[in-house]
């Protein structure tokens, strides 16, 4: 190819091509454009080679079922490396290699990975484009299901090749599957490398290859590598949050718009809070989503903290979603979504567990299988997923594209905690919120690695995405707060406390009556009353209308047993010693305290009547 063939003039991006031709060795390359046409091409493509399966277009319209191979269903986090010079700026918490150490192995993978296939060259922005505060990468991909997957989730094509311009920055993303194709070999509907997985990150040079897997944010590069560990990096550099955080906008009946970020591990509710149907009781509310996964909060000149989404779509979580529990995602799903280890009804449709309460009396599973109600297997993957674009989401901002970002006015953490941790509270101010947040506890999902329900340390839902040292980032969010003028509020939630197996909160759209307190807290009109873990909410200082919950039911929600407490304590020191060597004093304060102020509680604690 001549070089006046090529869309870009950008020298540095032409020769990272070159070199990455040189090694992969593809068989032709071809760059993207981000047109339908060619959308439409590729997924046709696919369609034709076996990846994909287009559904019944009078059902799910420009939708199509992909099944990934089962040895590659979800992040690998256990394959993920963070490689800086030094060991421990990547912390305890990350995997980490020498950086040319771990280039000379990766080499090796990419020699010749591509062979037999073709090689795209995908330019994207992570937020609106031109925006301030968006970032341009380029993937380089031999995954074809990759570039349809980048175009509903990022802004994709020739347009960001004009932002970039001859010499503007962005941040080179290797990818390929690791399936090369001898002369005459026959392509698997969903190559990977069974064996050799790395998802690495060279947050010093702004870096990103990838090898081995096609799955989510193994493959999406733009998402969990650029935007969470390469852009936790910048930020802690530049002074602004990258964080793995759903924004929604909640609009009063008298027209108060109050905008929120919340984080929650993955597979925890974000996309659920973030779509939130407020309930019966609650009409002239309205709840306006910004994004779902991942937000960029920069400070802004009024002293205040703006949050872009840095996502153009939703790689939502499929199982448990139904339009009982998320009628906004089931509407942002009807038309123009890829999905990935779902199963496929007999009428080209396509069902997980959760959909309908009544399964579908033959399906085809998510590795191919038939599938009846009794044969004692699932027909999704727990970590099934669909990727659609956040037009198509009824509740979606009009401040979405907005490249100021939304002024936040909450903070909210929240994990999935089967016991000891009270349904809502506020921290006593930033640095107790910051120690609530750093110390957050979950129980493990399908999308993590590791045994599920297995309760694990996921600081600010961040375990798996934190690019640098935890004990770092802890300190970085405590001088951010500081430089405000008035520092956020921050509040803990809890949607899966249960009781014999069963939960004891409605969650889903009634999540709405402990987002109107903590709204009520932010403005200064919400009462609650000071227990040893922060401000809680008494029976009265929730609404209640259209929902029966007793005061006892609400007791079982915000009992907060000492002894128990304690024991959470001492788990917690496990994280502190880990991170001692950079953890900021303030928080073993913050514990200190909090000890103090459960010795003097009673054994058993819970909101005046
Ligand atoms: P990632 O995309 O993996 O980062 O996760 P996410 O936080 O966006 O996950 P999502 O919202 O898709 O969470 C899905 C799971 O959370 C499903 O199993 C839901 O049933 C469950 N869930 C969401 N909200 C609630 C709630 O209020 N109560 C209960 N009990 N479960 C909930
Ligand atoms: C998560 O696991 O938090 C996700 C899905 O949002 S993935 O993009 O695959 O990481
Ligand atoms: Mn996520």
């Amino acid at each position: 190819m001549s070089s006046n063939n090529f869309p870009t003039k950008h020298q540095k991006l032409l020769a990272w091509v070159q070199e990455i031709q040189e090694l992969c060795t593809p068989d032709r390359i071809y760059w993207c454009d981000g047109s339908q046409e060619e959308y439409d091409r590729l997924c046709q493509e696919m369609v034709d080679s076996g990846t994909f399966i287009k559904l019944n277009p009078e059902k799910r319209p420009g939708c199509f079922l992909a099944r990934s191979n089962p040895g590659d269903v979800a992040r690998v986090e256990d394959r993920t490396f963070i490689c800086t010079t030094k060991r421990e700026d990547a912390g305890p918490t990350n995997n980490w290699m020498a950086p040319e150490e771990m280039k000379t192995i990766l080499r090796g993978h990419f020699k010749g990975a591509m062979r037999g296939r073709t090689m795209y060259v995908i330019p994207f922005s992570m937020g609106p484009l031109g925006s301030h505060i968006a970032q341009i990468g380029v993937e380089i991909t031999d995954s074809p299901y990759v570039v349809a997957n980048m175009r509903i989730m990022t802004r994709m094509g020739s347009k960001v090749l004009d932002v970039l311009g001859e010499d503007g920055n962005f941040v080179p993303c290797l990818h390929s599957v690791g399936y090369p194709l001898e002369p005459g070999q026959k392509d698997v509907a969903w190559p990977c490398d069974k064996d050799h997985k790395y998802i690495v990150h060279f947050p010093e040079e702004n870096t990103i290859w990838s090898y081995g897997s096609g799955y989510g944010g193994n493959a999406l590069l733009g998402k969990k590598c650029l935007a969470l560990r390469i852009a936790s990096n910048m930020a802690h550099r530049e002074g602004w949050l990258a964080e793995h955080m759903l924004i929604l906008g909640a609009e009063s009946p008298q027209g108060e718009k109050t905008y929120v970020a919340a984080a929650f591990p993955s597979a925890c509710g974000k996309t659920n809070f973030a779509m939130l149907i407020p309930p019966a009781g609650f009409e002239g509310w309205k709840i306006w989503t910004v994004g779902d996964d991942i937000a960029w909060i920069k400070p802004g000149k009024d002293g205040r903290l703006h949050a872009i989404n840095p996502e153009a779509g939703f790689f939502g979580v499929a199982p448990g979603t139904s339009e009982k529990s998320n009628f906004n995602a089931m509407a942002s799903v009807r038309a123009n979504t890829i999905f990935t280890n779902v199963a496929l009804t007999d009428d080209g449709d396509v069902w997980w567990e959760g959909m309908t309460k009544e399964p579908p009396a033959h399906l085809i599973d998510w590795q191919g299988n038939d599938w009846t109600p009794d044969c004692g297997r699932v027909a999704a993957h727990p970590n099934s997923r669909f990727t659609a674009p956040i037009s198509q989401c009824p509740t979606l901002s009009p401040e979405w594209n907005n490249p100021e970002g939304v002024p936040i006015s909450a903070f909210i953490f929240g994990g999935r905690v089967s016991s000891n941790m009270p349904l809502v509270f506020q921290a006593f101010n930033w640095e107790h919120g910051v120690y609530l947040a750093a110390t957050m506890g979950s129980e493990k999902t399908a999308a993590a690695a590791g045994k599920i329900g297995e309760l694990r340390r996921d600081p600010l839902a961040m375990l798996p995405f934190c690019g640098y040292h935890m004990g770092d980032y802890f300190k970085h969010w405590l001088e951010v707060g500081r430089a405000l003028t008035d520092p956020v509020p921050i509040f803990r939630v809890n949607w899966f406390l249960k009781k014999d197996g069963q939960f004891l909160w409605p969650g889903f759209g009634d999540n709405m009556r402990v987002l109107k307190w903590i709204i009520d807290r932010v403005h200064g009109r919400g009462h609650g009353v000071e227990s040893p873990l922060g401000i809680i909410p008494t029976y009265q200082d929730i609404d209640w209308t259209g929902l029966e919950l007793s005061p006892a039911q609400f007791t079982e929600l915000t009992t907060i047993d000492r002894d128990a407490w304690k024991q959470e304590l001492l788990a917690q020191e496990e994280l502190f010693v880990k991170l001692s060597e950079r953890l900021p004093f303030d928080l073993v304060m913050e514990r200190q305290l909090l000890l103090a102020r459960l010795n003097r509680s009673q054994a058993v604690w819970a909101p005046p009547q």
